[in-house]
């Protein structure tokens, strides 16, 4: 595969097949792969999801996890995924020309299916914490791809828009708005929340909230200013959530 990443200067590193990139890579950077390291591929056989689940990674998708070392504070770091979902959000306006929406905390979705994931891992190395964000976006998987109950809550832009660019322009625009993100989040962490907050489909919205197995009927409120949930328990009592998942109730 060939990608035109112009003036870039961290390491990219291609494969045909792996098992995860995000695994892969934690590897690696134990064994002192430098902070930007892209590790992409074009299948995975092992694609790890949140929360313990699989991710499907046939060819047609872009697989890539890249490594980064934000030296602040764990609570800080936690919003560099919300920031990430922005990142594949401006990619695929840019290529594609439509707005995917986020169901927070980092699902990107077209038309109510998911067609982005993000899984960001943390691990502490020699007192330093790394981070190994992995993004999974399904470019031009074929509708086939998705059988039974997948299909109903997942796609790619292809199946969902009946066109979609090459994966390889994909990745480019897709790492070169990561680096762009990552330097800004760098500066002023909360520079993405309004855009988040546009782009998020949740506000207003009767969830249930899922959290260490439970299951919780809440109402999104907003997001704070730390790309946190506000939610509103029945009770009237209210949480940020930092952590967690959300499905989308109809009233
Ligand atoms: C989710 O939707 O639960 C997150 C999915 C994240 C998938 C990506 S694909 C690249 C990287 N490698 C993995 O094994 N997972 C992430």
């Amino acid at each position: 595969m060939e990608l035109h990443l112009d003036g870039r200067a961290a390491p990219f590193i291609f494969m045909d097949e792996l098992s995860s990139t995000n695994t892969v890579l934690k590897e690696l950077s134990i064994q002192g792969a430098a902070e930007g390291t892209v590790l992409m591929a074009s299948r995975q056989t092992g694609g790890r999801g949140r929360m313990d689940r699989s991710f499907l990674s046939p060819e047609g998708g872009v697989y890539l996890s890249m490594l980064l070392t934000p030296g602040c504070t764990p609570e800080l770091s936690l919003s560099l995924t919300p920031c990430a979902a922005i990142a594949v959000r401006r990619s695929i306006e840019k290529l594609c020309g439509l707005k995917a929406d986020i169901k927070w905390p980092n699902d990107l979705l077209i038309n109510g299916k998911k067609v982005c994931g993000i899984l960001c891992e943390s691990l502490f190395f020699q007192g330093q914490q790394k981070l190994i964000l992995g993004i999974g976006l399904n470019v031009s998987t074929p509708a086939e791809a998705f059988p039974g109950e997948l299909g109903r809550i997942a796609g790619s832009i292809l199946s969902l828009t009946g066109t979609a660019p090459p994966v390889e322009a994909m990745a480019a625009e897709l790492i070169s708005q990561l680096d762009g993100m990552y330097e800004l989040w760098q500066a002023e962490p909360r520079r993405f929340l309004e855009e988040y907050r546009q782009g998020c489909v949740n506000i207003g919205r009767a969830i249930s909230l899922i959290r260490d197995g439970q299951s919780r009927s809440a109402r999104a409120l907003g997001i704070d200013d730390n790309y946190a949930l506000l939610v509103e328990y029945p009770d009237g009592e209210r949480e940020s959530v930092y952590m967690g998942e959300v499905s989308l109730r109809n009233e």
